[in-house]
Formats: structure tokens, C-alpha cells, sequence
């Protein structure tokens, strides 16, 4: 049996960079995505300094083209997906009034189109994944956002592309689950990492959730039988506005 393999979007830095390297050291194989060439051979030498064989394939996730060529280098360099991690998001902050229609496009294009698009092109793999592990079947892992199940001013279509990734979640175990694809969309309020960055003028860092603690529960749902279904995970900082991110 070979070793469990994992795909993570958006591995790089933050969130995505946090939970690959729980996998790599959990002994999951993987390939990794981001934009950025230099940042993505960086973080493939620290993960394949713990052990993993480690694919870095560089992709925007708002060409279609490159999302599905992720999925295929994928498939040719393992032959199993264990574990599909979707971390690559981008958010822009304005009001519904001014925000210009190009920024809700291309948060869609990222943060919804991508996800839907790599799982469709995924889910042979996915499935026969699950089939050769009945007991514990494949994990879908997104990153949603707490903006997509409480509502933030400023954030709509950031949220409302967050909300629809939670949906799909939901849809595919609605799908899928029977079969032993699990998908679960992660709803953080903010995380200290680079995307965070805008609010440290109200917010300071170390208040913020860590992404260890992403990480943390990234992993306690790999360790899931394919028995649980957790469809999300909504995670807030503490303090008297639990619902605000
Ligand atoms: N930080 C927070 O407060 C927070 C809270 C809730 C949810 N989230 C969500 O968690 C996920 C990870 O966020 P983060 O805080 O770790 O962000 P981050 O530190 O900004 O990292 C984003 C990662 O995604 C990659 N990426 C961005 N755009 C991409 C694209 N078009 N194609 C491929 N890769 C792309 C980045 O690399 P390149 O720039 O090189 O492409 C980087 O590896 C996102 O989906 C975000 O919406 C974040």
C-alpha cells in the first residue's frame, strides 16, 4: 500500500502552509499550489524536510486551466487523494454600493469556481481513494470563512463566496458521503496571517486565532472514520461578538 497522499491549495503561506506541514509529519505525500513560484519552492523544501515526497505545482486557481492541470500532476504523481485541502482564497473589503463587480468575480473565481472545478476533476480518484479505504474513506477539507455564516459589513461578496463554499460542503456529502468522500468547510473569524494583515489597526495579531489551531482541526478530521460527517466547523475568537470574524 502506498503512502496516503494529500493535494493542499494555497500552501505557501498561512493556513494552507500550517496544515501541509501537519500532514507532511502525519507521513501524507503531497503536491502543493500557490501563484507565487519562489514562495512555493520554498515551502516544498521545508515540507519535504519532514519526510514527504513533496510536488510544487505552480497554478492560479482563477484559470481553469491550471486547476485542472493541478488535478491531473496530482493523479500522474500519486495515483490516490487521501486528503484535499482547499486553502487558496482571496478577500476584498468595500461596500455593497461602490464595491466594483470585477473584486466579486474574481472572489468567486478563487474561492468558488476553483474548489467545485478541482473537485469534479478529482472525484474518480477521490472515490476509488475511498473505495480502497472503506473504514476510513477521503477527506475534503475548505477553507470557508466565519463571514460566510455570519454576515460582516464590508465583506458581502467576500462572504457570500465563503457561504457558498459551506453550501457545497454540504452538497457533496449530500452527494458523496455514502460512498466515503467527506467534505467540511473550516468557518475561522480571523487568523494571524498575511490576509489578516489589513485589520491588525483594530485587531492585534496575537488576539487572533493561530494557525496551529486551524491546523489542529484540519487533522482531527483526517483522523475521522468515514462513519462522521462534519459538514462544518465554525470557529471564533473569544470575547463578547462571537459572531463577528
Ligand atoms: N486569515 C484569516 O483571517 C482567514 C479567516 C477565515 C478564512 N480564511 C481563509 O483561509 C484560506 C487561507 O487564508 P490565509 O489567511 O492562509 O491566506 P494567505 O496567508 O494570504 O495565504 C493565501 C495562500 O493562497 C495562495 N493563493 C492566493 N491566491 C491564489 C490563486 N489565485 N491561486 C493559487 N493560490 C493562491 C497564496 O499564494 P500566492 O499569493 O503565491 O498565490 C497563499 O499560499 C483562504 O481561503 C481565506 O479566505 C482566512
Amino acid at each position: 500500500m502506498s503512502r496516503p497522499a494529500a493535494l493542499v491549495t494555497g500552501a505557501s503561506r498561512g493556513i494552507g502552509l500550517a496544515i501541509a506541514e501537519r500532514l507532511a509529519a502525519a507521513g501524507h505525500d503531497l503536491t502543493v499550489c500557490a501563484r507565487g513560484g519562489d514562495a512555493l519552492s520554498a515551502a516544498a523544501a521545508r515540507l519535504a524536510a519532514l519526510g514527504a515526497a513533496v510536488r510544487a505545482e505552480p497554478a492560479d486557481m482563477a484559470a481553469e486551466d491550471d486547476v485542472r492541470r493541478l488535478a491531473r500532476a496530482h493523479e500522474d504523481a500519486y495515483g490516490r487523494l487521501d486528503v484535499l485541502v482547499v486553502a487558496a482564497g482571496v478577500g476584498t473589503a468595500g461596500p455593497v454600493d461602490t464595491a466594483p463587480l470585477h473584486r466579486f468575480d474574481k472572489q468567486f473565481a478563487v474561492n468558488v469556481r476553483a474548489p467545485y472545478t478541482l473537485v469534479q476533476a478529482l472525484l474518480p480518484t477521490l472515490r476509488a481513494t475511498a473505495a480502497a479505504r472503506p473504514d476510513h474513506g477521503v477527506k475534503i477539507i475548505m477553507l470557508s470563512s466565519l463571514t460566510g455564516a455570519f454576515p460582516e459589513p464590508g465583506l458581502a461578496a467576500y462572504g457570500a463566496s465563503k457561504a457558498a463554499l459551506i453550501s457545497l460542503c454540504r452538497s457533496l456529502n449530500a452527494e458523496l458521503s455514502a460512498d466515503g468522500v467527506t467534505a467540511t468547510a473550516i468557518c475561522p473569524g480571523y487568523v494571524d496571517t498575511d490576509m489578516s494583515a489589513w485589520v491588525h489597526d483594530r485587531i492585534d495579531p496575537a488576539d487572533m486565532i493561530r494557525t496551529a489551531d486551524v491546523a489542529e482541526l484540519a487533522m482531527s478530521l483526517t483522523r475521522l472514520s468515514s462513519r462522521a460527517v462534519v459538514s462544518e466547523l465554525v470557529v471564533t475568537r473569544p470575547g463578547g461578538q462571537l459572531h463577528r470574524a
